[in-house]
Parts: C-alpha cells; sequence; structure tokens
C-alpha cells in the first residue's frame, strides 16, 4: 500500500484532488476484500498487510484526506450554506468517526489475533468506506461545484497543497532513518 500517491500536483482543482485519493482509498478496500477471503480460506493471519492498513488508516486517510474534508472543503460549503449541524457535512463528519472506530476493532482483534472478530471488523470497515466514497462522489461533490465560486477552489487548492507539505513533513519527521535509508 503506497501512502504517498497523491495527484494533486497533476490538477489545480481540489475536487479532482479529492476524487484522485478516493480511487487510492478504493483499491486499498479492494484489497482488503481480497485479504479478508485469504484470511476466511486459510485461516493464515497477515499481520504486515494489517499493519500495512492501519498505517494507512492513519497516514494517508484521517491524517490526510479525512483533514482535507473536514478542515478545509467541509468549512469551506458551510460558509457557503450549508449547515454544519443538519447538513450533509454533518452526516460525512459522522462516518469519518464510524470508520475510525472500525479502524480501531480493527487494531484490537489483530492484537488479541482474533480472526473472527477482525473479519467482522475488517467487513464493516469496508461497507461503511465503499458507501462513503460513494456518497461523497455522487452528492457532496458535484454539490461543491455547484457551491463554491471559482476563488473558494483556487483558495481550497492552495491549501490542500500546504496540508499535504505539512502531513509528508510529519512522516519524515516521524521516520527519519527510514526515509533517509530509502532515498
Ligand atoms: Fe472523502
Amino acid at each position: 500500500m503506497d501512502a504517498g500517491v497523491l495527484d494533486w500536483a497533476a490538477t489545480d482543482d481540489p475536487i479532482d484532488v479529492l476524487l484522485g485519493e478516493h480511487r487510492t482509498i478504493l483499491q486499498v478496500l479492494d484489497e482488503v476484500e481480497r485479504e479478508s477471503r485469504r484470511l476466511e480460506a486459510t485461516g493464515v493471519l497477515r499481520e504486515s498487510f494489517w499493519q500495512d492498513l492501519l498505517r494507512f488508516c492513519d497516514e494517508f486517510d484521517a491524517g490526510l484526506h479525512h483533514q482535507k474534508e473536514e478542515h478545509l472543503l467541509f468549512p469551506a460549503l458551510e460558509a457557503s450554506g450549508l449547515s454544519p449541524t443538519t447538513g450533509p457535512t454533518a452526516v460525512l463528519r459522522d462516518e469519518h468517526l464510524r470508520s475510525r472506530f472500525w479502524r480501531q476493532r480493527i487494531e484490537q482483534a489483530l492484537q488479541q489475533r482474533d480472526r473472527a472478530r477482525l473479519l467482522a471488523a475488517a467487513g464493516s470497515f469496508l461497507d461503511l468506506n465503499r458507501a462513503h466514497v460513494l456518497k461523497e462522489n455522487q452528492i457532496l461533490f458535484p454539490l461543491a461545484r455547484r457551491l463554491l465560486q471559482p476563488g473558494d477552489l483556487a483558495r481550497l487548492h492552495r491549501e490542500f497543497r500546504l496540508l499535504a507539505a505539512d502531513q509528508r513533513l510529519g512522516c519524515w519527521m516521524r521516520h527519519p532513518y527510514e526515509q533517509a535509508a530509502g532515498a
């Protein structure tokens, strides 16, 4: 799993950036489904796969993608008229929390090496996130294109780039020796 797959540099449209990140997330979810089937069929728990998934959740999903949405896109939409408590951004924020809940459940099951619980948590994580990505792609992003002005979109794109740079810096600070060794 490559948590560094970002195609923001190829576009100046922040919604395209998020759509690209969703494609990465959906690819990871497909891998989770394949690994779950393998675990169910063979009983072999490949710890490294699940540790990679947890790292992806922390560094890419929660650490970058959710931050772009929750701290930048959603507030911009709320400033353009969506209700922060009853509108679609409120529902989507709640789904981000639920996704983090299932990520915790996956980690707990992994620590206990409980295959049945791991499969159940992974299944809930998959179902939630696939539906969530679909909802954002089909409802929120078209709404954002209608509500946001060209100046809002340009500002969002600049803020996304700054956030991505901060995230890469934070990643390097956490893993300086790994980064240096891989350079
Ligand atoms: Fe998203």
